[in-house]
């Protein structure tokens, strides 16, 4: 059976929870059973972690930051996404550990394998098949941004790193993750993101 998991990713105000929105409604009307997941959240415990990790002027560590959303996506991955996917449904999410990967492991300097091996250990093999990584300059992702949180607030540094770590990413795993200019019209964007996930389903 194919699993079907789609994540969406890029800089803060790439435009990520509006795609994956036009995406899913798009493979919903072509007859796929589409579940919506965002990260960090998604769960009661996870919504309760997004509180901590986003909530502004709080102090959080950079290993217990990367500590927590690993924690809020393993009782995702536990919680909804395993079933859904062990269920045959198709499964499309706002974030996903590459968030991690790019954020705490490239940006905040935790180092990508690192980082990759604590969220390993919290999935049991519930990783995206299909990353679509929307490709933005940093600096018109924070203009577009409408509200700040403790993480956008670090500014256009911590954002250069992310992208500069997410596209370290695509070059080492072609074959998961693509890239797609999220500088086009949303329409455009929504259309070559939905063709990436056709291709593979
Ligand atoms: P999100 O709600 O997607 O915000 P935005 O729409 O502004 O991108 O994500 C909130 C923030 O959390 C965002 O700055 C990215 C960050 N983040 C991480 O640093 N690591 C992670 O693993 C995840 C899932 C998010």
């Amino acid at each position: 059976m194919t699993r079907r998991y789609v994540a969406f990713e890029g800089v803060d105000g790439a435009g990520k929870t509006s795609v994956a929105a036009g995406v899913a409604q798009r493979l919903a009307a072509r007859g796929f059973d589409v579940l919506t997941v965002r990260e960090p959240g998604g769960t009661a415990t996870g919504e309760a972690i997004r509180d901590i990790l986003l909530g502004l002027g709080g102090v959080v560590a950079d290993w217990a930051e990367a500590l927590l959303f690993a924690a809020a996506r393993s009782q995702l991955a536990s919680e909804v996404v395993g079933p859904a996917l062990a269920a045959g449904r198709a499964v499309v999410s706002d974030r996903s550990v590459y968030s991690s990967l790019a954020y705490q492991g490239g940006a905040r300097g935790l180092g990508i394998e690192a980082v990759r091996r604590v969220n390993e250990a919290g999935l049991g093999g519930v990783w995206p098949e299909l990353v679509i990584l929307l490709r933005l300059d940093p600096a018109a992702g924070l203009a577009r941004e409408d509200g700040a949180d403790r993480i956008s607030t670090a500014g256009i540094p911590l954002q250069s790193r992310v992208a500069e770590a997410y596209d370290l990413l695509a070059a080492a795993e072609p074959e998961r993750l693509v890239v797609v200019d999220a500088s086009a019209g949303f329409e455009a964007v929504v259309a070559a993101s939905e063709a990436e996930v056709l291709r593979r389903w």
